[in-house]
C-alpha cells in the first residue's frame, strides 16, 4: 500500500511557527513518525511539503498515472484548506481516498478558518491533537483502506 503525505504552506516552519498553536515538533519529526507507523503496517509513504498551490495540484494529478499512483493521501492543506478550489478539484479528479488533517482546531480560531473546501470529499478528518493528529490520520486512513480492500 502506498500513501502520499502532503503538507501545505508554512508547515516547513513547524517547530518554530507559533508554537503555542502548533507545538514544537518539526515537520521532519512528524514525517519520521509517520514512516515508522507506515512500516509497522506494511505500507510505504512519500512525503511532500510545498508552499506552492500548483505543486500540490500537480502531485495530486500525478496519482492518476504510472509511478505517481497511490492508494491514499493524508493532507494538511494548511491555509489552502480555506481558499483552494483548485486543490479540491484536483482531489476530486484523482478519486484517491484522503484524510484531511490539522494540528489545531481551525473552527475554534478566526472566522475565516471555519470553512474547509475539502472536508466534504474526505473519508475522514482529524484536528486538534497537535503533531499527533498526523499519526491518527494515517492510522485511520490505513484502516479505511484495509476495510475497503477486504469488502
Ligand atoms: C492548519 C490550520 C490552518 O487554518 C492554517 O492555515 C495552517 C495550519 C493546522 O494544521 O492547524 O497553516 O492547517
Amino acid at each position: 500500500m502506498r500513501i502520499l503525505i502532503l503538507h501545505g504552506p508554512n508547515l516547513n516552519l513547524l517547530g518554530r511557527r507559533e508554537p503555542t498553536i502548533y507545538g514544537r515538533t518539526t515537520l521532519a519529526e512528524i514525517d519520521g513518525r509517520l514512516g515508522r507507523i507506515a512500516r509497522e503496517a506494511g505500507c510505504t509513504i512519500e512525503c511532500l511539503q510545498t508552499n506552492a498551490e500548483h505543486e500540490l495540484v500537480e502531485r495530486i494529478q500525478q496519482t492518476l498515472d504510472g509511478d505517481g499512483r497511490v492508494d491514499g493521501i493524508v493532507i494538511n492543506p494548511a491555509a489552502f484548506t480555506h481558499t483552494s478550489v483548485a486543490l479540491r478539484d484536483a482531489l476530486a479528479a484523482s478519486g484517491v481516498p484522503f484524510v484531511e488533517v490539522h494540528l489545531s482546531v481551525p473552527e475554534a480560531r478566526e472566522a475565516f478558518r471555519r470553512e474547509s473546501l475539502l472536508a466534504d470529499l474526505a473519508v475522514g478528518r482529524v484536528s486538534g491533537f497537535g503533531a499527533r493528529s498526523y499519526n491518527y490520520a494515517l492510522q485511520g486512513l490505513i484502516g479505511h483502506l484495509n476495510d475497503a480492500a477486504s469488502e
